[in-house]
């Protein structure tokens, strides 16, 4: 069977570290926020060249802790895309404020700057640029944009961890980096952990005590928090990660340009790269008009793709009606009927490629 994630494969390929890790946090006595998350941070913020790193609970936690910390809440517009994971629209909605969905570019799949001025409005409070599938959204002409305007910018990192945007690491542009380390993301835990970057001193200091009831002292909320702690059984795992990540995105490059080679002359559309980034290939996302019967061609095989998005998230039951979007969606809503991810991750041994790739091709014969 090969799968589009398989964070097994890179959670056995590093036991021993891992298992060093764990036994070393089991004998530590101290389990949450001590001295693994305090390294984790330290190590991440120097790897994406930021001052500072906070670690929190989850990557939807890290954007509303980023939000809370910006000062954005009830009353305010927050401007982002709709063909992204439902947390980052979910993490504007829980600080109360409002989401504002633009349509995506067309050729990389992200935020299309062209469309911020259509629904800017005096509300408008900051812009959250989500780095799809390991490729940076256009942070030049997005940051002008708020710069120009005078809000923030978010980077919702979580698909693109070390990837980066002219020479520099996405999250250490903007105002604030976000980072989920779901299990199958390009930096894992073994479990539910998030990162957040910034080299705004009093940013950091927010975000810490926000992350913890709003202590500044042990039980005294200077104001108020919530739990999103770290834990550091997730902060060991993760440095044994981080030690690798540089080493397993050049792997998950290296399947790319084995498919990119392979796949591009067929009757489908092969991942665009932006020429100032660096692509780190979290999912690897071709299009085409077929998808389904691709996708059953390939279960035939015993590959299993995933799709990433199958519904934009304006037209979510959850949301279908309520949301401020841009004029028009057409690329969004086109995306959701026609991206397919195909198998991608560090340890995908070159055999199984060839399967997919052999599998892919024979769809069109
Ligand atoms: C773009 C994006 N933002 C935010 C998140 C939320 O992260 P988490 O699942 O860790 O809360 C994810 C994870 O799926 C994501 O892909």
């Amino acid at each position: 069977m090969i799968l589009c994630a398989n964070p097994l494969a890179q959670n056995t390929s590093y036991l021993d570290e891992i298992q060093k890790a764990v036994s070393s946090v089991i004998h530590s006595n101290r389990y949450i926020l001590g001295p693994e998350v305090e390294a984790l941070e330290s190590e991440f913020a120097s790897y994406i060249g930021t001052k500072f790193s906070i670690g929190v609970a989850n990557g939807t936690d890290a954007l509303e802790i980023a939000l809370r910390a910006l000062g954005i809440g009830p009353g305010a517009e927050v401007i982002t895309v709709s063909h992204t994971a439902v947390a980052t629209v979910a993490a504007i909605e829980a600080v109360g404020a409002d989401p504002v969905l633009v349509d995506v570019d067309p050729k990389y799949f992200t935020l299309d700057p062209t469309q911020l001025e259509s629904v800017y409005s005096p509300k408008t409070k900051a812009v959250i640029a989500v780095h799809l599938y390991g490729q940076s959204a256009d942070l030049d002409s997005i940051q002008r944009f708020c710069k120009e305007k005078g809000i923030f910018l978010i980077e919702d990192t979580s698909q693109a961890h070390g990837a980066k945007w002219n020479g520099k690491r996405l999250g250490s542009i903007g105002d604030i980096g976000c980072y989920s380390c779901y299990p199958t993301k390009n930096l894992g835990a073994i479990g539910d952990g998030g990162l957040i970057t910034t080299s705004d001193p009093s940013l950091a200091a927010k975000m810490k005590m926000l992350r913890e009831y709003g202590w500044k002292d042990r039980y005294i909320s200077e104001f108020a928090g919530r739990n999103s702690r770290l834990d550091e059984l997730q902060a060991a795992i993760l440095r044994v990660k981080l030690r690798h990540l540089n080493t397993d995105n050049g792997k998950r490059k290296t399947i790319a340009s084995i498919y990119d080679g392979e796949l591009s002359k067929l009757n489908l559309k092969t991942p665009v790269k932006h020429n100032v980034a660096e692509h780190v290939y979290h999912l690897y996302v071709i299009q085409l008009e077929s998808r389904e019967k691709m996708i059953s061609h390939l279960k035939e095989a015993n590959i299993f793709p995933g799709v990433h998005y199958p519904m934009p998230i304006h037209l979510q039951p959850a949301y279908i009606g309520k949301i401020k979007t841009s004029t028009s969606m057409k690329v969004t809503e086109n995306l959701s009927k026609t991206v397919l991810s195909l198998p991608m991750y560090p340890e995908l041994p070159l055999d199984d490629v060839k399967k997919v790739v052999t599998s892919v091709r024979s769809f069109f014969n």
